[in-house]
């Protein structure tokens, strides 16, 4: 297909439509939600959704439930004719790109509430963040019903989140998570890295590198509190001005732990200038 020639729709109808046509071909579906400025990252998720089902959706809605009024809604970089080819390339069947006011029309009064896993890290930092995600994705399921969608684990405790979404609202849809994309020198991809200037972009790569040691430290013997301890340092001596956490915690609940029998994962997110990177990565 030319890129050019990817479909878009605008709105429940028209997505409805288009699926309604493929289900009645007995073809089954897969929802790859994403907030655009498209990378590796995201292409992957519709590579791997095009490999299980056999027509992928992608939305494309930079949701502004999910920023506080200080962060970078604005200025969220947006391109959606360069997305749209990127997406048909990479095997995308439809791009389902709705306004706000397709999404949240005047009187809308819902909000999708997960506990317990949105609390900590993220939650703690970005209080307005899980609420947003939770009632936008919850929506972008509802209105697709694929037999699939996929996730980043870039962003490890929305992949959680969103499963317990599913879970408790008996949403009859599988939800995928994907292996972090990463750049030659370990950064994860992020449509974040748009903003990096060329020295904090240089310095990014430090994360990345950090935790994979601190990670080599605890295997080695290195106590949690230890590692996170040095960790929070290293990140601050390579140039990284605010630290919001490093931390290894329980794989599954993001609760704290000591348990290394348990699978754990170690988490972080960090500022460089006016950028805001998180990663995460298995223990
Ligand atoms: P966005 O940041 O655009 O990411 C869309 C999807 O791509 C998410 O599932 C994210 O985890 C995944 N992703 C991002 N970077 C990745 C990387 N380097 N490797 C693998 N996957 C990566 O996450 C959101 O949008 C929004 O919160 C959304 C779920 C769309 C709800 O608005």
């Amino acid at each position: 297909m030319s890129a050019s020639r990817l479909p878009v729709v605008r709105d429940v109808a028209g997505l409805r439509a288009a699926v309604a046509a493929w289900r009645g071909g007995g073809q089954s579906l897969a929802l790859v939600p994403t907030m655009g400025a498209l990378h590796e990252g995201h292409l992957s998720l519709v590579r791997a959704a095009k490999a299980r089902a056999s027509r992928v959706v992608a939305s494309l809605f930079v949701n502004p439930k999910q920023f506080a009024p200080h962060e970078d809604f604005e200025r969220y970089p947006r391109d959606e004719a360069s997305d749209a080819a990127l997406l048909a390339g990479a095997g995308c069947d439809l791009l389902y790109a709705p306004g706000r006011a397709a999404m949240y029309p005047d009187g809308f009064a819902t909000n999708v509430i997960v506990s317990n896993v949105s609390t900590p890290l993220e939650g703690e930092f970005r209080p307005h963040f899980f609420g947003g995600v939770a009632t936008v994705v919850a929506k972008l399921l509802l209105q697709c019903l694929p037999d699939c969608a996929l996730f980043g684990e870039k962003d490890y405790q929305q992949l959680l989140v969103i499963k317990r979404l599913a879970r408790d609202l008996d949403v009859p849809v599988e939800i995928v998570g994907r292996p972090t994309v990463r750049e030659a020198d370990g950064l994860a991809m992020s449509s974040r890295n748009f903003y990096l200037t060329a020295d904090e972009r240089r310095i990014a790569a430090q994360l990345n590198v950090i935790m994979r040691e601190s990670i080599a430290a605890i295997r080695a013997g290195s106590t949690i509190a230890d590692t996170e301890q040095s960790g929070k340092q290293r990140l601050a001596a390579a140039g990284f001005a605010i630290v919001d956490y490093f931390a290894v915690r329980d794989a599954d609940t993001l609760a704290e732990t000591v348990d290394l029998s348990r699978p754990a994962r170690l988490l972080a997110a960090a500022w460089l200038g006016k950028t805001r990177l998180i990663d995460n990565m298995a223990v």
